[in-house]
């Protein structure tokens, strides 16, 4: 790992572990992109640009001292608007002029040991180890808008994190109209695009495309980076597979309104570019005021989406995810809400935890109905107060009998919403985002918080940690249900009204940073509606959230295997549900359930009071297994073998130790095949090692498992599937 600088010829390289990253000066001042990929040599290799000459159509630019240098054919590395260049623009300001044109020029570098953190921002943390940062400065000379651009490498990973910083250093305001963090220009077009898509209770499904002529977005512009699209997207060449070929992944630190635009222009050459969506986006910068970009991280590997997704699941669980849980084990939980919804008594949950404790579940967790006059959706979010009707003695009294059971208590909230009909609204109608004139939105009878207002984010930081020291909880889900509308904020004069979407998400984050550093030893887990805002930003206060609403097994193994392409396992929360599944209504195998809900952080969330005792029996062995399994599968490589997408009939996936101890397999048939059959190959392993299959003892040499493979039978229906484990044997 190292960032080197040639002052002779102006060349920034950064190398990590087998990538290198390669930038220069040129042309009295642009900074242009050279290389990104696979490590190379320190080659000089200004020879790569061609002066393709376009002369009347992409106008150069006289400073640069010499004839036909437009910006426009020109890889750049962080392209400006309204100078030269027509491909999509990384950044701009609006000056005093009203104008929009904006041109950066290198000023000066730095290059330190370590790696700073944002302010009020997420990013990946060194954390003690070795990291490099290089900042370049840059200056917009006519508005004053000096721009530094940030790059820090970690020792051991593939990985480069980038943000940006602007500071107006003139004596007027100016208006960033956008800042992406990141730009890369690729020098040719031949690649795939993959991003992950869906909805409510389908999230993160995986689409693959050849790149097109013109431009593409990934966005979001919900005010959160939203079940829709995720702030996640690879580039890869079209015969890119999971073990091999080239792929630059591309994920943002941050949980609101953000853009991935790809270009692919005329010279068929490629620009991506990601950064907060410049939709709805307009930031006042008053003189010697600063500015932050989010961090956008970038990943290459040449060992296929499955090099690059486990280079991500690592830097995330390590250096991302924060506090005593990113490598704690997660207590297994019960959660109430599919089993109760709101209909819950104290002698139901009891019931409910008696059945749960002697089966090793550790935890039960009353979600969603317990303050305010919550008896359904429509009422009293904001009013974080005990329904002592509901809970007679309050939660004090309820936690007391769960200790006694020996299991620990986690409670929800939905801490950034109010209720229309709720005291909370009625009292301060004006601190939900509203826009005088025009009708509130109405999403699940509620109504957003103003969380860019100090005392809002007081107050709900101050009634919800108030129910937190009123009982002993272990646990807290933070839940968020509904999308911004009407984003403005009676607190905000009008030309910072366009600033809204993003101080919100700072708000939110200030919130987030003051709970979970008041209550070190809780486990937060993040939820929206499921996985609405399931993102890297998410993952630095809450190092699970729940993936999605929909616990249907099949489903699940579409949403699991999607977001595995950046997430890890720990970060995904799972739970075994009721059968017909309350979504899809969809009948499944208790032990498939369990099977699927393994890949992940592992819990409950049905009537546990109610099931048979063979289903209990089932209960007990899955928690049992999970305590054993849990650390291959939340800490080990993830290895993706049978992708639901791809393949009608089945799928798989493989979790190996770090020390390649044990390799856990998990298949799921979705549609049977008739005398079909079902063959799999293991990756990952030690190729030499004997592995031992806990079926049946036989054992097997790793090389063997990986290259022959094993046979899983020939008539397997419709919701079979297994865990497999296959320990290595010790000589
Ligand atoms: C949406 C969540 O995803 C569910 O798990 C549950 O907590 C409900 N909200 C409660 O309203």
């Amino acid at each position: 790992m190292r960032i080197n600088y040639n002052a002779q010829r102006q060349i920034f390289k950064l190398d990590t572990e087998s990538t290198s990253y390669i930038m220069i000066v040129r042309r009295n001042g642009y900074l242009q992109h050279l290389y990104y990929g696979a490590y190379i040599g320190d080659d000089d290799l200004e020879y790569m640009f061609s002066d393709v000459v376009n002369e009347s159509f992409s106008p150069w630019a006289p400073s640069a001292d010499v004839k036909y240098f437009a910006l426009d054919t020109q890889p750049q590395e962080y392209s400006c608007n309204g100078s030269g260049d027509y491909r999509i623009s990384a950044f701009s300001v609006e000056t005093a002029t009203g104008n929009s044109t904006t041109a950066l020029k290198y000023v000066s570098h730095e290059i330190t040991d370590g790696k700073k953190a944002l302010p009020g921002l997420p990013a990946v943390y060194a954390d003690g180890t070795p990291a490099k940062t290089l900042e370049i400065t840059m200056s917009d000379a006519a508005s004053g808008a000096v721009v530094v651009l940030s790059y820090s490498i970690l020792e051991g990973f593939d990985a480069i994190m980038r943000s940006v910083k602007v500071k107006n250093t003139s004596d007027k305001p100016f208006f960033i109209e956008k800042v992406y963090s990141t730009c890369v220009d690729f020098n040719d077009k031949d690649y795939d695009l993959i991003h992950l898509y869906g909805t409510w209770a389908t999230e993160r499904y995986e689409e693959r495309k050849p790149l097109l002529q013109g431009i593409q977005e990934i966005a979001s512009k919900r005010g959160s980076s939203s079940h829709n699209h995720n702030p996640f997207v690879t580039l890869c060449r079209h015969n890119t597979t999971e073990d091999h070929g080239d792929c630059y992944g591309f994920a943002l630190c941050y949980s609101g309104n953000f853009s991935a635009k790809i270009e692919v222009d005329t010279f068929d050459q490629t620009r991506l570019m990601m950064g907060i969506n410049p939709e709805d986006f307009k930031w006042k910068l008053c003189p010697s005021e600063e500015f932050t970009a989010p961090e956008a991280i970038m990943v290459y590997s040449c060992d296929g989406l499955g090099g690059m997704s486990r280079i991500f699941h690592k830097l995330i669980r390590k250096h991302i995810c924060r506090g005593k849980f990113r490598d704690a084990r997660r207590p297994i939980l019960i959660n109430n809400w599919e089993a109760t919804y709101f209909d819950f008594t104290p002698e139901k949950l009891i019931a409910i935890a008696e059945a749960a404790a002697p089966l090793g579940i550790e935890m039960l967790v009353l979600d969603d109905g317990w303050f305010g006059i919550r008896n359904d959706d429509s009422t009293s979010i904001g009013d974080w107060v005990v329904n002592e009707e509901k809970i007679p003695g309050g939660l004090g009294s309820l936690t007391k009998r769960l200790n006694e059971l020996g299991m620990k208590f986690g409670l929800w909230f939905e801490p950034e919403i109010v209720s229309f009909d709720s005291d909370l609204y009625r009292a301060h109608p004006d601190w939900v985002l509203h826009v005088p004139g025009y009708d509130r939105s109405v999403g699940r009878g509620t109504a957003v918080l103003d969380l860019t207002r100090k005392e809002v984010v007081d107050h709900v930081f101050n009634t919800v940690a108030g129910v937190i020291r009123s009982a002993d909880i272990s646990y807290v889900k933070w839940d968020f249900n509904r999308n911004l509308t009407e984003v403005g904020s009676a607190s905000l004069p009008a030309d910072q009204q366009k600033e809204v979407f993003h101080r919100y998400v700072l708000g939110m984050y200030e919130l987030a940073e003051r709970l979970t550093s008041a209550f070190p030893d809780i486990l937060f887990e993040g939820c929206s509606g499921g996985g609405g805002r399931f993102d890297c930003g998410m993952f630095y206060y809450f190092p699970q959230i729940w993936t999605s609403d929909d616990t249907d097994a099949f489903e699940r193994c579409k949403i699991q295997y999607g977001s595995s392409y950046a997430y890890p396992a720990s970060c995904m929360s799972c739970h075994v549900s009721a059968s017909p599944n309350h979504q899809t209504h969809r009948a499944m195998p208790f032990d498939t359930r369990g099977n699927v809900a393994t890949g992940g952080a592992f819990g409950y969330e049905l009537d546990l009071s109610v099931i048979s005792d063979e289903e209990k029996a089932l209960v007990k062995e899955q928690v049992e297994r999970y305590k054993d399994l849990y650390k291959t599968i939340t800490e080990g490589d993830n290895y993706r073998l049978i992708s639901p997408f791809e393949n009608r009939n089945w799928c798989a996936w493989e979790y190996v130790a770090e020390d390649k101890s044990r390799a856990v397999l998990i298949y799921v048939v979705t549609y049977g095949k008739v005398k079909g059959r079902y063959h799999i190959k293991f990756k990952g392993l030690e190729p030499d090692a004997l592995y031992r299959d806990s079926r049946d003892g036989r054992v097997y040499c790793g090389n063997t498992l990986m290259n022959a493979g094993i046979n899983l039978g020939n008539s397997l229906c419709d919701g079979h599937s297994e865990v497999l484990v296959f320990d290595k044997v010790e000589e």
